[in-house]
């Protein structure tokens, strides 16, 4: 089985299980792995593919069980959890290390890694070496970068090595220096025309879907519209033949102009203050843990998965 946790190993190791996953994908959904190859069924069959970043065990395992398709360890995860500016100091032992963090936790969704900057600008070996290594060390079933025909070799060179490889277009944050902002792209004189030729060399190197970034929606229908491969909507509308939202930015977890999600799904940066603020509360109050002096925490659930490599993380 590839899976570093089975789900009683979930259970001892303390996360949500998937008992109660949703049931609300597509029929093919039961509990079978997520693979590359679903996604081009999931085009031709004309269903939704339904993708969402996580970056650790827990979160990775309540997406896994409310039944998303892909779980993307996007290198988000440097300015959605770790206060950066930009997604351009994430590094290969950073997404190594939050990449086999979501596949304890993902049990049925596929696990996409994005490769960080400057691990496959320079050379597709680089490519390949980097994203071997990305791939072997977590476990993870597929990578995605960043740019269009001019990474076409390295998006060659890592699907003749077996590596499958999600391409990514429009706004790119790892050029924000270039891109001028999450707009300027797609102002750009002859920018429909670009991104289809991006696309299409994407697609002829062996890419298995593109993720369209923050564009008008019917560019992205026409990209998608040319295309044999899914394309997934990142602010790019309802065209796209599926869907990706930045699991922190979704949940209402982020504040600021980082954390522009096309859609808020609940207000969880509220709850969380209001119930710290009220435990904090409580206890200058004199009301928590309570008046019962024999009161004691119960143990924590902690044996980890014995499957678990050694020595790591
Ligand atoms: O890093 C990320 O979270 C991404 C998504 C915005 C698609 O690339």
């Amino acid at each position: 089985m590839n899976k570093m946790m089975d789900g009683s190993a979930a259970r001892r190791g303390g996360l949500p299980t998937g008992g109660a996953r949703a049931r609300s994908g597509p029929s093919d959904a039961a509990d079978r792995p997520v693979t590359v190859l679903h996604f081009a069924q999931r085009k031709r069959a004309g269903e939704p593919i339904a993708m969402i970043t996580a970056y650790d065990a827990l979160f990775a395992s309540l997406v896994d069980a409310a039944g998303v398709d892909a779980v993307l360890v996007g290198d988000s995860v440097a300015t959605a959890l770790c206060g950066e500016e930009t997604t351009l100091s994430a590094t290969v032992e950073q997404m190594i290390y939050h990449g086999r963090l979501v596949r304890r936790g993902a049990r049925r969704a596929l696990v996409i890694v994005d490769m960080p900057f400057m691990s496959y600008q320079v050379s597709p070996r680089d490519a390949v070496r980097n994203g071997g290594r990305i791939l072997k060390e977590t476990g993870a079933g597929a990578l995605k970068l960043e740019g269009g025909a001019e990474f076409a070799p390295a998006v060659e060179a890592l699907v003749t090595a077996g590596v499958p490889v999600m391409g990514h277009l429009g706004f790119t944050p790892q050029s924000v220096h270039q891109l001028g902002g999450p707009r300027g792209h797609a102002r750009a004189a002859g920018a429909l025309e670009k991104l289809i030729r991006d696309a299409r060399a994407l697609e002829k190197a062996g890419a298995f879907a593109i993720v369209l970034s923050t564009m008008p929606g019917r560019i992205a229908q026409k990209v998608t519209h040319v295309l044999s491969i899914p394309t997934i909507g990142f602010g790019a509308g309802p065209l796209c033949d599926g869907q990706v939202l930045v699991l922190p930015d979704m949940l209402g977890l982020t504040e600021g102009d980082g954390s522009a999600s096309p859609k808020r799904y609940a207000e969880l940066g509220a709850d969380v203050r209001e119930a710290v603020a009220r435990f904090a509360q409580e206890v200058r109050g004199g009301l928590y843990p309570g008046a019962d002096p024999t009161w004691t925490s119960p143990p924590r659930s902690s044996p980890r998965p014995s499957s678990r490599p050694p020595g790591r993380c």
